[in-house]
């Protein structure tokens, strides 16, 4: 293939070389090949093609055995990082309007130009892994997803961190003082805890994100349920401009280093976000305000963090704890008995701090 546009999620290198298979390919004989380096350009039967991937993933190797969580952790990461690395060798080619070169394929330029807009070469080409994350993704976008609390449905978009979790959309239901306030959302994704406090009065919520996917979703979703008249977002790195009387964020809550873009929305590389939420957030507060933060203990029990590490920082940015309400972990990963880290998802809890500034000591 002479040229063509590549796209990668990972920010990796465009290949230098595509070699041409097909159906007749074995599982082992492409990891044998995508281990040497070669990026293997499919040319058959679609269904095939994920079929391979599939046999492939199974033949990896599991983590290796670890003696403690965070070491757990880290073999797990490792682990998902080389099976992405390895199978988005497997590559597919769309032609200069996205319909796919394989036999039996569906569908795939709306999906396409939801993500990467227009096509502008006569041919992309991009990971097969990829493209199905995409698929997929434009199928959640067409149906929308159910949110407890929220009336009407949410279309996030592809790479837009998904409220599948329902334990913390659900602890902000415990937030009874809602009506009237002026609020920020630092971190919005698809916008959904802004939508679930505007549906309950709040006056109007300004909202930030620092990828620009996150953008787009919110503010199409706030049109969608009615809400984009008192909902505002930028792109930015965490808070607006200006003070609010209710400032709520969901941050990534792993202080590891993100790998790629969809990772922002879960790791945050030495408490960069939290640490930044937490030294702004009297600043940003009007008088009599309240900060709402939502963070899952996970990294405490990875080990990633240390157990008194938010109330050292609390006290070092000046905050206090007016309340908190807790919940247990209930997503689908907390009862996996089969995952790595199942001794660690299984405990894990989900806090709303309500925080506000500490009272000055007296002397
Ligand atoms: C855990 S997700 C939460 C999304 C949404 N608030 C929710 O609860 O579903 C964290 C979000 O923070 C965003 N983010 C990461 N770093 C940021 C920063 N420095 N400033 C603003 N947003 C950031 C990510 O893009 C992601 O959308």
């Amino acid at each position: 293939m002479d040229s063509f546009t590549w796209r990668s999620e990972s920010g990796e290198p465009a290949p230098s070389r595509l070699s041409p298979v097909d159906d007749r390919l074995t599982a082992d004989a492409a990891l044998k090949r995508v281990r040497r380096g070669e990026h293997l350009l499919y040319t058959g039967d679609f269904h095939n093609a994920k079929q391979l991937l599939g046999a492939m993933g199974r033949r990896l190797p599991p983590p290796r055995a670890a003696r403690s969580p965070v070491e757990a952790f880290r073999a797990e990461r490792r682990t998902r990082q080389l099976e992405h690395e390895t199978l988005s060798r497997i590559v597919v080619a769309l032609d200069r309007s996205y319909q796919l070169e394989l036999k039996r394929a569906p569908e795939v330029a709306e999906a396409c130009r939801q993500v990467w807009g227009e096509p502008d070469a006569d041919r992309t080409v991009v990971s097969l892994k990829t493209l199905l994350g995409m698929l997929g993704a434009a199928e959640w976008r067409r149906k929308g997803l159910d949110v407890p609390g929220l009336q009407g449905k949410l279309h996030p978009h592809y790479g837009v961190y998904l409220p599948t979790r329902t334990d913390y959309v659900e602890l902000l239901q415990h937030v009874t003082d809602v009506r009237g306030k002026k609020v920020f959302d630092v971190g919005t994704g698809t916008g959904v805890l802004s939508f679930l406090l505007l549906q309950r009065g709040a006056a109007s919520v300004t909202a930030t994100d620092i990828d620009s996917r996150a953008v787009a979703c919110a503010r199409e979703n706030a049109e969608r349920l009615g809400l984009s008249k008192r909902f505002e977002v930028m792109e930015g790195d965490l808070f607006p401009p200006g003070k609010a009387d209710l400032i709520v964020s969901n941050p990534p809550w792993i202080p590891e280093p993100p790998k790629n873009r969809v990772d922002r929305a879960v790791f945050d590389e030495e408490n960069r976000f939290l640490r930044g939420f937490l030294e702004g957030l009297a600043g940003h507060l009007n008088p009599g305000g309240e900060g709402l933060l939502l963070l899952s203990d996970l990294a405490v029990l990875l080990e990633l963090r240390a157990a008194d590490w938010l109330d050292q920082e609390l006290a070092r940015c000046g905050l206090a704890v007016k309340w908190k309400r807790s919940a247990a972990a209930r997503h689908s990963k907390a009862k996996d008995k089969s995952d790595p880290l199942h001794a660690a998802r299984s405990r894990e809890v989900t806090t709303l701090y309500g925080l506000v500034p500490a009272p000055k000591a007296t002397s």
